[in-house]
Order: structure tokens, then sequence, then C-alpha cells
């Protein structure tokens, strides 16, 4: 029987993420080259980044521009991969809106990935800057509304430059898309042991959206007895998280505050080089992206002090996404290993080695215990 082989577009973008995104290629390859494993991956790597914007005017091309001969390298491309690694984007020469806009949001939201899903827990060997918590005391997964809410680019600039002048930023908030984020992280609570879901909104202030946002919430929970929900409004929620991180388990919530909350998070659980995230097409009719939550992190680009167990982390996210679940499970305990075990870890965690030395750490790892890629 042939191995299904899955296209995996890579995109490494601006700062570190190419360099993240090659330690994430060079640790995967060592899963496939492994006799034992029943997949392959072929990896297509993507330019996309402000260097080709600043040369181009584009970030990503279009689908019909003949690139060096080759046709159809732009959006049309990607959806034809079963999944994207995302590396980051942002530099100092373009507007972040720009570069923002440009390339991650001109995926996520033509490619409907609706559901941003990011685990935040405390690793063993990795310390919290919370006092006395430590493994097992925070262990949270963020589901963050990705296609609409505060994000959804509707406003608009008059008066440019006048005394008067106005700026609109407009949230949207839809009945179908609050329907299909809530059931999914109902379904995600489920599927976790403690059945627990946090809903955050600010519905004492925002008093249509948010009010909205809480009674899809109350309707789709009677089609989850088995989870228990509580509310919280977000700005309560950040003493909770800080406070009594034990007590939250599944949390769901807008666009702008699950991305402030989730770097929190990644913050209280250790560093934000570690944290994944993954862009989540719930109806599989496109890919899925999946990406470390740093940013290009310009300030370290090129002195192999880049964290890559966020892109690691993200990369297991994937192989799970992919239904390759002894693989990503392989790859989870390379990096427990790494950052507990043999104390390969870069700065920002208290180590002292290189993106490369974690990087070939990992493969030693995934090379002499391949055994657990195999059924029993
Ligand atoms: P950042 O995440 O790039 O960096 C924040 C701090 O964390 C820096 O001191 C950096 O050195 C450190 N850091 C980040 N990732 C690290 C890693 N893997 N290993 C070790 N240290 C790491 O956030 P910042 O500085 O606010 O943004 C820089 C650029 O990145 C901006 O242009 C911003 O727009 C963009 N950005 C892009 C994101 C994306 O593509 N998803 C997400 C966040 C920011
Ligand atoms: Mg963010």
């Amino acid at each position: 029987q042939p191995k299904p082989t899955y296209k995996i577009a890579c995109i490494g973008g601006d700062g570190i993420g190419p360099e993240v995104i090659s330690a994430g290629v060079e640790v995967l390859r060592a899963i496939c080259a492994s006799p034992r494993c029943g997949f392959d991956l072929e990896f297509h790597e993507y330019d996309w980044s402000s260097d080709r914007y600043l040369r181009t005017g584009r970030y990503i091309p279009d689908d019909d521009d003949d690139l060096e001969g080759r046709k159809d390298q732009g959006l049309n491309s990607l959806k034809e991969k079963d999944a994207i690694l995302f590396g980051s984007v942002g530099t100092p020469s373009v507007p972040d809106h720009i570069s923002l806009w440009g390339l991650r949001l001109s995926i996520c939201q033509p490619l409907q990935m609706y559901a941003n899903v990011r685990p935040s827990k405390i690793l063993p060997g990795i310390s919290s800057p919370l006092s006395g918590v430590t493994v097992g005391d925070l262990d949270w997964l963020i589901i963050r509304e990705n296609s609409e809410g505060e994000y959804s680019g509707h406003g608009g600039r008059s008066h440019l430059g006048q005394d008067h002048e106005v700026a609109t930023e407009v949230s949207i908030f839809t009945r179908s898309s609050l329907l299909r984020i809530m059931r999914f992280a109902f379904s995600q609570a489920s599927l976790r042991p403690r059945k627990l879901l946090t809903v955050v909104t600010k519905s004492n202030a925002q008093r249509n959206g948010m009010v909205l946002w809480d009674q899809v919430a109350s309707e789709v929970s009677t089609e989850f007895p088995d989870v228990r929900w509580d509310r919280m409004l977000v700005d309560a929620m950040t003493v909770r998280m800080v406070r009594d991180p034990a007590s939250l388990d599944t949390i769901v919530a807008t666009n702008l505050h699950a991305d402030i909350l989730s770097d929190l998070a990644a913050a209280l659980s250790g560093s934000i080089g570690i944290a994944p995230t993954a862009n989540l097409d719930p109806t599989r009719r496109n890919p899925s992206m999946f990406e470390p939550i740093h940013g290009s992190a310009t300030d370290i680009v090129g002195k192999g002090l880049a964290n890559p167990v966020g892109t690691f982390w993200s990369s297991a996210m994937m192989l799970d996404w992919l239904g390759e679940t002894r693989a990503s499970q392989l790859l989870l305990q390379a990096i427990r290993h790494c950052c507990q075990e043999v104390n390969v870890k870069t700065p920002d965690v208290g180590g002292s080695s290189t993106t490369g030395q974690v990087t070939q750490a990992m493969i030693r790892y995934i090379t002499s215990n391949d055994r657990l890629l195999q059924l029993d």
C-alpha cells in the first residue's frame, strides 16, 4: 500500500520566521525519514514576505502571474495543499497594518480559517513567571474567533489631517459566525477531560455584539449538556488567569480579546517562543495553517537565538490535524525531552543553546525513539 503524501506549504515570511520554519521542516523530515513512518510530507516553499512586497508591491502574487515560467503561485496554489506552515510577518520598513493584512489575514480570511486554537501549558523544565505555579496548574486551550469581530476590516478615515479628522473601526458580529465558533468551542471543551468552557465577553460595556455573543453561547450550550461553562468579562479574566490559572480549561473569546489573552497565556506559561497556534477551517474545505504565536522578532534575527519550540509544537498540531496522531505525539515527546531531560533550551527560556542545537537534539530524540511511530 503506498504511503499517503501530504503537501505542506511553507511560508517563512519575515525576521526569524524563515529560521524557525526551516528548523521545523528539518524535524518533520526526520520523522518522515524513519522507515517506521507511515506517511510522507512534500514541502513547497513560498517566498511571500515583506521583501517580496518591497520588490514587487505584493505579498501574495496573483494566480496568473508568470513567475520565472511558473504559473499558479498565488492563493489558489495554497488551496490545493493539505496544510500550511507559517513563520511570521512584520518588518520595520513596512507599517504593521500593511504587512498583517497583506499576508497573514489575506490567507486566513479567504481560506475561512475561522477558528484559531492556542494551547497554553507549562512544559516540564520551563518555569512560569507566576510564583508557585507549575506543570499541571496551567493547561488551557484558547479559542479565538478568527474571521470577524474587531478585525473585520470595516471602517474608514476622513478629514485626513484636519482637527476634526475621524476614523472608525467597526466590529462585526454575525449570528452565523458566532454559532460556528461556539459550536467549535463547546465541542473542543467536550473532548478535554475537564469539559469546562469559559466564555469571555465585555457585554456590560459593549451592549450589542457582545450581548449577541452571550446569547449564542447560551443557545449552543444546550447542545452540549456534558460541558460545564461560565462567563467572564475580559478585564476580570486577566485577573483570573493570573490569580487562579487552575480554575480555567477551555476559553473562547473574540478576535481582539483572544489575541491579547493568548499572548498573556503564552507569557504566563513560560515564553512567547514556545506557544503554538492553529488557524483551522473546521469544515476541512480549505487547508489549515499552523504557526508559532510569536512575531518576526527583528531584534534577534540571524543570531541563532530564535526558540524553535513554538514551530515544533505548531508542527505537532499540524500532524494531529492531518490525522497522524502517533507522529504528533512523538514530536511533543521530543519537545518535552529537550526542555527537561537534556536541558537543550534557547536563552529566552533560560538556556544557552542555539536554534540549531535545539533542532539537532530534537532530531536525535526522534531518530532513536521512532518505534513510537509504529502501530502496536
Ligand atoms: P515578537 O513576538 O516578534 O517579539 C517580542 C519579543 O519576544 C522580542 O524581544 C523577541 O526577541 C522575543 N521573541 C519572539 N519570538 C521569539 C522566539 N521564537 N525566540 C526567542 N525570543 C523570541 O513581537 P513584536 O516585537 O511585537 O513584533 C515584531 C514584528 O512581528 C512586528 O512587525 C509585528 O507586527 C510582527 N508580529 C507578527 C505576528 C505574526 O506574524 N503572526 C505576531 C506578532 C507580531
Ligand atoms: Mg498577537
